[in-house]
C-alpha cells in the first residue's frame, strides 16, 4: 500500500469509529480502542477502502454458484454492537463462530489481550484459510483458526468466558450450553420465529440462559447441521411470504388474493421520525398465530400491488389457505400528527388481501393497539431452557434443542 493510500485508510477508518462513538454504538473505551487498533481494509483486501469503511454495510467476500452470499465481513455498526453486547475482559477464552474475514476474531484478540485466547471457527476451509492468512498478516498469529460446524462448538478449548456466532443461528445447540462457562454469555443472531432476528446476549441464569440485551441486526443464515430451512411462497413476481419454519399454505388461492380489492384500515397508532418501534415486529411474532413477512420487491411496491411497512417487507399474518394482511405505514393524518417538535409522525395501519381480510385485520390491529397500550416501553426478556427442561411462564416458542419463552 502506498503512502497516499494508507492515508485515505487511516483516515477512513479514523472517521468510521468517530461515528460509531457519536452515534452512540461504541459506548466502552476497550471496544473503541480495540476498532481504532484493528484495520478493517486487511480483512477485505480485495474490496475499496470506502466499502472497508462504509459503517453500515457488510461486504460479501463469497458467493455460492447462484450468487448467494455464503460469507462476509459483517457491517462495522453491527460488529461494534454486539462487541459492546458481549463484554470481553482481559484475560477471557472466547469461541467466535463465523470467522469469516477474521476481522472480528483480531478485535476479540485485542480485547482479551495476551493473556486470554481466542478461538474461531468457520464450516468453510477456503474461508478458514483466508482469515489465517489475513490474521498472520495483520500480527494475529496466537488465533486459533479452525475448519468445524460451529453448531459442535470446539470441545477442546472448552470451557468458554464468551461465546459469539456471527451467522444467523435457528436454535441453541447443545454444545453452546455445554462449552459456555458457568458465569459465562452468549451472543448469538438468533431467529426467534416468523422470520424475527435479534442479536441477544445471554447469561446462565440457575439452569437456563437469559437475555441482558437485544438488537435488531441481519446475519448470514448458518448452514451445516442445524441450518433449517424457512418455506417461502412467491405469491406473484417480486412478492413473496416467508413462512413461519414448518409453516405450509399453497400458493395458489393466497396468489389470487392479490387480484382481488384489497382492504386498508387505519390504526390510530402512531410512531415518530427516530422513534424505535422494532419490538412491535417480535411483539407480533410472538402473539399473532399464522405471523410471517411479507418481502417484496421495489417494483411490487412502486406498482401498488403490496404496500409493506417497509422498503424490503414487514410483519404480515396469514390465514393459511387464501388470505394475508400486513403492517403498513404512512404519515400520519392531521389530527393524529404531533407537531409539537417538527418531527414527522406516522400512523400505523392494515393492508389485507383476499376473503379472509376482515378478520385478519381486526387480528392485527388488537395486536397493534395492545402494543400501544401496554409495551410499547417495556423490553422483551427471552428465556432460553436446553430440552428437556420447560420454562413455566411467557409465550412459548419450541424449537428442536431449546425452548424459548418470551415475556413482555
Ligand atoms: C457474517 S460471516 C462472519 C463474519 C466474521 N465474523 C468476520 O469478522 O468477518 C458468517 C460466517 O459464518 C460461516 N458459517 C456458516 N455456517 C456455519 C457453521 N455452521 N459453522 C461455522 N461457521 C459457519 C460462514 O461460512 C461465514 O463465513
Amino acid at each position: 500500500m502506498n503512502t497516499g493510500t494508507r492515508a485515505t485508510a487511516d483516515q477512513l477508518h479514523t472517521g468510521l469509529i468517530d461515528l460509531l462513538v457519536a452515534r452512540g454504538t461504541v459506548t466502552s473505551p476497550q471496544v473503541e480502542a480495540a476498532l481504532r487498533a484493528v484495520p478493517r481494509h486487511s480483512f477485505v483486501p480485495d474490496s475499496p477502502l470506502e466499502t472497508a469503511y462504509a459503517p453500515d454495510d457488510a461486504v460479501v467476500t463469497k458467493r455460492d454458484a447462484d450468487g448467494v452470499a455464503l460469507s462476509s465481513a459483517s457491517a462495522p455498526g453491527v460488529v461494534a454492537a454486539m462487541l459492546e453486547q458481549l463484554d470481553v475482559r482481559p484475560g477471557m477464552r472466547i469461541l467466535e463462530i463465523g470467522a469469516g474475514t477474521g476481522y472480528n476474531a483480531a478485535l476479540l484478540a485485542t480485547l482479551t489481550g495476551p493473556t486470554g485466547h481466542v478461538v474461531t471457527v468457520d464450516i468453510d476451509a477456503d474461508v478458514v484459510a483466508g482469515a489465517r492468512d489475513a490474521l498472520a498478516a495483520t500480527g494475529f498469529t496466537h488465533v486459533e483458526t479452525l475448519t468445524a460446524d460451529g453448531a459442535q462448538g470446539h470441545a477442546p478449548g472448552a470451557p468458554y468466558d464468551r461465546i459469539i456466532v456471527t451467522a444467523g443461528a435457528w436454535d441453541l445447540p447443545p454444545a453452546w450450553w455445554q462449552q459456555l462457562a458457568p458465569a459465562g454469555r452468549l451472543v448469538v443472531p438468533l431467529r426467534i420465529t416468523g422470520g424475527t432476528s435479534r442479536a441477544i446476549a445471554f447469561d446462565r441464569e440457575n439452569d437456563h440462559l437469559t437475555s441482558r440485551s437485544m438488537i435488531t441486526c441481519g446475519f448470514l443464515a448458518m448452514r451445516g447441521i442445524d441450518a433449517r430451512d424457512e418455506p417461502v411462497l412467491t405469491l406473484a413476481t417480486g412478492v413473496n411470504l416467508l413462512l413461519n419454519e414448518g409453516g405450509t399454505a399453497a400458493a395458489e388461492p393466497m396468489s389470487d388474493a392479490l387480484t382481488q380489492p384489497s382492504t386498508r384500515t387505519r390504526s390510530g397508532v402512531t410512531v415518530r421520525s427516530g422513534q424505535p418501534f422494532q419490538d412491535l415486529d417480535l411483539w407480533l411474532a410472538t402473539t399473532s398465530p399464522g405471523f410471517c413477512r411479507i418481502i417484496a420487491a421495489p417494483d411490487a411496491v412502486t406498482s401498488d400491488l403490496v404496500t409493506p411497512a417497509f422498503r424490503w417487507g414487514g410483519a404480515a399474518l396469514t390465514n393459511s389457505t387464501d388470505s394475508f394482511a400486513y403492517l403498513t405505514i404512512r404519515p400520519a393524518e392531521p389530527e393524529n400528527a404531533n407537531t409539537s417538535d417538527g418531527r414527522p409522525t406516522f400512523e400505523l395501519g392494515v393492508r389485507a388481501h383476499g376473503p379472509d381480510s376482515d378478520a385478519l385485520t381486526q387480528v392485527l390491529l388488537d395486536q397493534i393497539r395492545r402494543w400501544d397500550d401496554e409495551h410499547r416501553d417495556s423490553i422483551p426478556r427471552i428465556d432460553a431452557h436446553l430440552k428437556p427442561a420447560q420454562p413455566v411462564a411467557g409465550t412459548i416458542i419450541d424449537k428442536p434443542h431449546s425452548v424459548l419463552a418470551v415475556t413482555w
